[in-house]
């Protein structure tokens, strides 16, 4: 697999993860100190170093965060340090595809076949994303720093906001919005974990973690500070920037008084969690996955 500015002295067999790699803790180091101060190193220096951590998000070497368990996950604040530092370095160039012309500073992903992707026309995902062999890609957009995790399905006009954090085996369904946390450097970016469904529309940002096995229902949108409420006991159970395992989630609408009068504001509610009938309801997209993978 080669990228542009490809480094040889990194392959996946140098990852010994999975939290910090050997080769890294120098360049990370690095990479923090010219962060705070720009006078320590060269910007010809700097770039090499930037460009590794490039490299090395690309195949997946590094994550800008990284599971320790269910609903656990360490930010690796110095690798969102390295991708705003690869702005600040590169420049802006043309960049051609047939006819169409971009003008950017971050170069698209061209690898597919040696990086065992589907990406359908005209799916985009750029350097410094890893989408993992067998996952497949509709006409949707990855962007830098974003891991996708194998056998995930990303649909037609979907988005994975930059440092996103997607796990395997997740439906992400056509045009879901799933933000980018690309600063502060230790905001934690938005987790999608393994097996969960995202139904058409749903937009997820702020940093809200969506833990295994979840079914979020079309057309929610979790912010940080949307009540996820959970009503399926006798005393409602509201949490904020997450979703515990397994829930299955609808839009909601909940009141709310500004000044004197009362309006309906916005909610997410856990209605229960999945059982075979919510897994048969979403199974249609395992059939047009298995037919993707095949076709
Ligand atoms: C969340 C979802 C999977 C339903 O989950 P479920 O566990 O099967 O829930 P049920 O259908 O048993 O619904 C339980 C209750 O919640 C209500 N409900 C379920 N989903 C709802 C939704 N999205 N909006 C409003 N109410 C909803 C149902 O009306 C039902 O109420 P009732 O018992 O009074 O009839 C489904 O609503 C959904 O959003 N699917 C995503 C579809 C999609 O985007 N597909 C991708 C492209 S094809």
């Amino acid at each position: 697999m080669k990228f542009p500015y490809f480094n040889e002295n990194l392959n996946e067999s140098s990852y010994t993860g999975p939290i910090m790699q050997k080769n890294f803790e120098v360049v990370s180091k690095q990479i923090e100190t010219y962060f705070e101060d720009p006078t320590r190193f060269t910007a010809a220096e700097m770039r090499d170093q930037v460009e590794s951590v490039m490299d090395a998000l690309s195949l997946g070497q590094v994550r800008v965060a990284e599971p320790l368990g269910v609903g656990n996950w360490k930010v690796n604040a110095w690798v969102k340090k390295a991708i705003l530092l690869y702005f600040r370095v590169s420049e802006m160039k043309d960049i051609p595809a047939g006819d169409v012309h971009y003008w950017d500073k971050i170069p698209l992903r061209t690898d597919h076949q040696a990086a065992g992707v589907r990406v359908v026309p005209p799916a985009m995902y750029r350097r410094g994303a890893h989408v993992e062999k067998g996952a497949i890609l509709m006409a949707s957009y990855v962007n830098i720093g974003a891991y996708v995790g194998t056998g995930t399905m990303v649909d037609t006009w979907a988005t994975v906001g930059s440092c996103a954090q997607v796990g395997k085996h997740v439906h992400i369904s056509g045009g879901v919005g799933i933000g980018g946390v690309l600063e502060p450097p230790q905001g934690r970016p938005v987790i999608i974990e393994d097996h969960v469904f995202l139904g058409s529309r749903c937009i997820i940002v702020e940093g809200t973690i969506v833990e295994e096995g979840a079914v979020i229902g079309a057309g929610v949108t979790l912010t940080a500070s949307t009540p996820i409420i959970d009503v399926t006991g006798e005393q409602e159970i509201i949490y904020k920037g997450r979703v515990p395992a397994r829930s299955v989630v609808i839009p909601g609408v909940r009141e709310k008084t500004f000044g004197k009068h009362k309006y309906g504001v916005p909610c997410a509610l856990i209605i229960g969690t999945r059982k075979q009938s919510t897994d048969e309801k979403t199974s249609l997209n395992q059939a047009l996955r298995d037919y993707e993978v095949s076709a």
